[in-house]
């Protein structure tokens, strides 16, 4: 570790010979088992004798098959019982937001959100033609005396929100809050959207929103963080069968929303066979080693990291402006998202913020690099 250590002094003027040290998307890494996993598992599908069949169409929803392997992958984070023809396989979890906002909220609707939320939450809603309105966070996630004050107020549809792990904060909302967020969601009957796509990599967290409430509670959770980006693949739970048939039978001649057939049998191998199970927990196991590289090398930082996250959120010294930060490290490319990009207002005030995404870099040599750049800024500001 000392040695990986050693890089974090490394002078800007090395740092800009260096390629791009992207520290602001957050897809997981890749453990070395994902290739020969992956190569397994294209070679199991390609002795099926219905292979050349499978990609003759592509089913609404997933077929039957891919459905029950949904099932599998979230029984560490719902109960059996909740997922019987409740689920249906989406194109990745903006399609099924889409498919939710345009569903729950409609057109003019207003959708409560956290005030710093999922980057792209804004360009879903204006896709979908509704309105945003953030609440506060504190420490925990959504503050609920906030959301109460935007209920009473707003009359919002819907919440849009991300408690296990949050997008960007890193904060995970503990269970009395999710059950506040819950009774205050059931008195104003508003609708919630629990995007949890970090479950999987935090079986421990406190149980989802959807699993307390699973009558209000439409849960999505994409395998975008858990296993990989290109996958294209989220799972939908709605608080009912009737009522999932009725979202998806609203859209079921638009295909946009469908999953890719072969990639949905692939991640089905995968879970069947275990194989997705072992890279999950291979990508925690490195999450934790990057984190450990966080802590260290940011150390005196105000930063908020959770144990096998894929990010970590850092409040600045006053003196050092998130935006001077993020355009002097991207001059010698590093790059990492302030506050702004997440902020869902972007009129209104926004924390001294930077999100770090840790996970990134195919090379954790280049963690190291990039968390170094980072320090010697913060440090030169105090
Ligand atoms: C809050 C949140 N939801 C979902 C996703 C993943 O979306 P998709 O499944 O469309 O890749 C991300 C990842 O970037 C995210 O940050």
């Amino acid at each position: 570790m000392d040695a990986v250590l050693s890089h974090a002094n490394a002078t800007p003027e090395s740092l800009a010979s260096w390629q791009a040290i992207d520290l602001s998307r957050s897809i997981p890494p890749q453990p070395s088992l994902f290739t020969p996993m992956l190569q397994e598992s294209l070679e199991r599908l390609a002795c099926r004798r219905d292979i050349g069949l499978l990609l003759r169409n592509s089913t609404a929803g997933g077929t039957a098959g891919d459905r029950s392997a949904a099932r599998l992958w979230l029984r560490s984070r719902l109960p059996l019982d909740m997922l019987d023809e409740r689920v249906l396989v989406c194109n990745g979890t903006q399609a099924a937001l889409l498919l939710l906002f345009e569903a729950l909220v409609g057109q003019g609707g207003l959708l409560a959100a956290e005030a710093l939320s999922y980057g792209v939450l804004s360009q879903l809603a204006a896709r979908a033609h509704i309105r945003v309105c953030g609440v506060e966070l504190d420490d925990h996630g959504i503050d609920p005396s906030s959301f109460e004050a935007v209920c009473r107020r707003h009359r919002p549809k819907a919440l849009y929100c991300n408690p296990t792990v949050h997008n960007p904060t890193a904060s995970i909302m503990p269970e009395d809050h999710r059950q506040a967020i819950v009774d205050i969601a059931r008195h104003y009957g508003v609708a919630i959207i629990e995007d949890e796509p970090l479950g999987c990599l935090h079986p421990e967290a406190p149980a989802p929103i959807a699993a307390m409430a699973p009558d209000i509670t439409w849960y999505v959770a994409g395998v975008t963080k858990g296993l990989a980006h290109g996958f294209r693949i989220a799972y939908l739970v709605g608080p009912s069968e009737r009522e999932i048939q009725e979202i998806a039978s609203a859209v079921g001649r638009l295909s946009y929303w469908f999953p890719s057939a072969l990639s949905a049998a692939v991640l089905r191998d995968w879970i069947e066979s275990g194989s997705a199970d072992q890279i999950r927990t291979a990508i925690s196991e490195e999450a934790k080693i990057r984190q450990k590289m966080a802590s260290d090398i940011l150390v005196g930082l105000d930063l908020t990291l959770r144990e096998g996250a894929l990010h970590g959120w850092l409040m600045l010294p006053q003196k050092l402006d998130r935006r001077e930060l993020v355009q002097k490290l991207a001059q010698n490319n590093v790059f990492i998202r302030q506050s702004d990009a997440f902020a869902v207002e972007p009129h209104r005030r926004q924390v001294n913020a930077v999100r770090i995404s840790l996970s990134s870099p195919l090379d954790r040599q280049d963690v190291v690099r990039g968390l170094g750049a980072i320090a010697k800024e913060c440090q030169a500001s105090m």
